[in-house]
C-alpha cells in the first residue's frame, strides 16, 4: 500500500522506547540533547517579534515564487552585515531548510542518483534524501584533520550517478568549518566533474572564535555551482517560523537555469506566508540580539563544562568550532548506546549518543548547549561522580 519512501519501521529505537517509558512514569529528565532554544528560558525580545506579525500587507495574497522581494533584501544585507555578499536576485524562500534541500534534490537528482554527504553530520538527509527516492553516500569527515574534509576520499567515492557534495559549514555536531585552501579545491573538484555543492549554513554564526581561514559558501569563485543554505530555525533562534532560503551562485547560465527551475519548483509549493515574509525584515534587525542572548547561553554552559571535565574526570571535552554543541568523549568501556542508556536509566541525564550522528568510531557522546544552566549544572555534578577518574 505505501511507497518506500517512508521508512519499513516506524517503532522507536531502544533509547527512545526507553526515555519515553521514563517520561511516561514522571521521571525528572535533564535532558542535554535540547535543540530548541525557545523552550529553555533564553531571552527573546518577546513583543518586538509578535509585533512584527501585525502587518497589514499581510492581509492581501500576493504569490512570488522566489519570496518577497524586501524579504531577500533584508536576508542579503543580514549576509552583506556578516562579511558575505548575497544577491537579493539569487535568493529563493522556503518554508525551512530541510525544504530546500528537498527542492535541490528534485532540481538536481533523478530517482536513483546520488549526493555525497558528511560523516559524522546531523542525521537529517538520508530521510530527506529518501522521500526524493535521492541515495546518500557518506564521505568521511577525519578525526585527525579536526574532522576536516579529505577530497581524496570525495575522489573515491564520485560515480556516474553522483549529483552534488553535501557540506555543512560549520558541521553539527564537530563544529568544524570550511577553511579557504580547502574550499578552492573543493570548487575545482566539484566544476571538473560537474557536480553541485550544496553548503548548509545554518550554525554559520555561531562560532566560538574569530577564524580568517574560514569561509562561507556566499564567497567565490563559484568555479561549480554553489548553493548555500541558512534560515532563521538557527540565525535568529526562531525555528516555529518557518523560513529558510536558498543562495544560488555560479558559472552564468548554470547559474540562471538554476534559479529559474528552482523559482518553478516554489512555484509549486509556495510555502512562506505572507505575515512570516513581511515580519523577515524586522526579525533580522532583532537577530544580534537574539543571538547574543544564545551565545551567552552556550558559553555559560561550554564553561561549566570544561570546568567540570577538567576537574579530574576520565572523560574529555572535544571543544567546537562553533555550534550550538559539545562532545565528549568517554572511555570506550561501553558502546555509545550503553552510554546513553546507562546515564539515561541509572541517572536520569539524556545525551546524544555519537552514533546517531554516526561518527567513524565509539567513545562519544553529544550535549546540547542550549539547556537551562541549573539544569546543565546538576546533570554535570552527576556526571562527573560518574565519569570520575577510572
Ligand atoms: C545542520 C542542520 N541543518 C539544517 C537543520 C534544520 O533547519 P531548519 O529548521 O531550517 O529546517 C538543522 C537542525 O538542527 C541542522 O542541524
Amino acid at each position: 500500500m505505501f511507497s518506500g519512501r517512508t521508512p519499513a519501521s516506524l517503532s522507536p529505537n531502544r533509547l527512545t522506547r526507553a526515555l519515553a517509558e521514563l517520561k511516561a512514569a514522571g521521571a525528572p529528565i535533564l535532558d542535554l540533547t535540547v535543540s530548541n532554544p525557545t523552550r529553555e528560558g533564553i531571552a527573546y525580545p518577546r513583543e518586538e517579534i509578535l509585533a512584527a506579525l501585525q502587518d497589514a500587507r499581510s492581509l492581501t495574497y500576493e504569490p512570488t515564487a522566489r519570496g518577497l522581494l524586501e524579504a531577500r533584501e533584508a536576508i542579503a544585507e543580514w549576509h552583506a552585515g556578516q562579511g558575505a555578499t548575497a544577491d537579493p536576485g539569487s535568493l529563493i524562500l522556503a518554508g525551512s531548510t530541510s525544504e530546500a534541500y528537498g527542492w535541490l534534490f528534485k532540481l538536481l537528482c533523478e530517482p536513483g542518483d546520488a549526493v555525497l554527504v558528511p560523516r559524522p553530520s546531523y542525521p537529517l538527509f538520508e530521510c530527506l534524501a529518501e522521500l526524493d527516492s535521492v541515495r546518500v553516500v557518506q564521505y568521511p569527515l577525519v578525526e585527525e584533520l579536526a574532522w576536516g574534509l579529505d577530497l581524496s576520499e570525495l575522489d573515491r567515492l564520485v560515480r556516474p550517478e553522483t549529483r552534488a557534495i553535501i557540506l555543512v559549514n560549520p558541521n553539527n555536531p564537530t563544529g568544524t568549518y570550511i577553511k579557504h585552501d580547502i574550499w578552492l579545491r573543493l570548487q575545482e573538484f566539484a566544476a571538473y566533474r560537474s557536480l553541485a555543492i550544496i553548503s548548509d549554513e545554518v550554525f554559520f554564526d555561531y562560532a566560538w572564535r574569530a577564524d580568517p581561514r574560514r569561509v562561507s559558501s556566499l564567497q567565490g569563485p563559484h568555479l561549480a555551482l554553489t548553493f548555500t543554505l541558512s534560515g532563521l530555525s538557527k540565525i535568529s533562534g526562531l525555528p516555529q517560523m518557518k523560513l529558510g532560503w536558498i543562495h544560488v551562485a555560479g558559472p552564468g547560465q548554470l547559474r540562471s537555469e538554476a534559479l529559474e527551475r528552482l523559482e518553478w519548483i516554489a512555484d509549486s509549493y509556495l510555502p512562506v506566508s505572507a505575515p512570516i515574509q513581511h515580519a523577515a525584515a524586522r526579525w533580522l534587525e532583532l537577530t544580534p540580539q537574539i543571538q547574543h542572548s544564545i551565545r551567552t547561553r552556550t558559553a555559560e554552559n561550554l564553561a561549566s563544562l570544561q570546568a567540570a571535565v577538567s576537574a579530574g574526570s576520565s572523560c574529555r571535552v572535544r571543544t567546537p568550532e562553533g555550534g550550538w554543541c559539545a562532545m565528549l568523549e568517554v572511555p570506550r568501556i561501553h558502546s555509545d548506546e550503553e552510554w546513553a542508556l546507562m546515564l539515561l536509566e541509572n541517572h536520569s541525564i539524556w545525551l546524544q549518543p555519537g552514533y546517531f550522528y554516526d561518527f567513524q568510531r565509539e567513545g562519544f557522546l553529544v550535549a546540547s548547549l542550549l539547556p537551562d544552566p541549573d539544569a546543565f549544572q546538576i546533570a554535570l555534578q552527576r556526571l562527573t561522580g560518574i565519569l570520575g577518574p577510572y
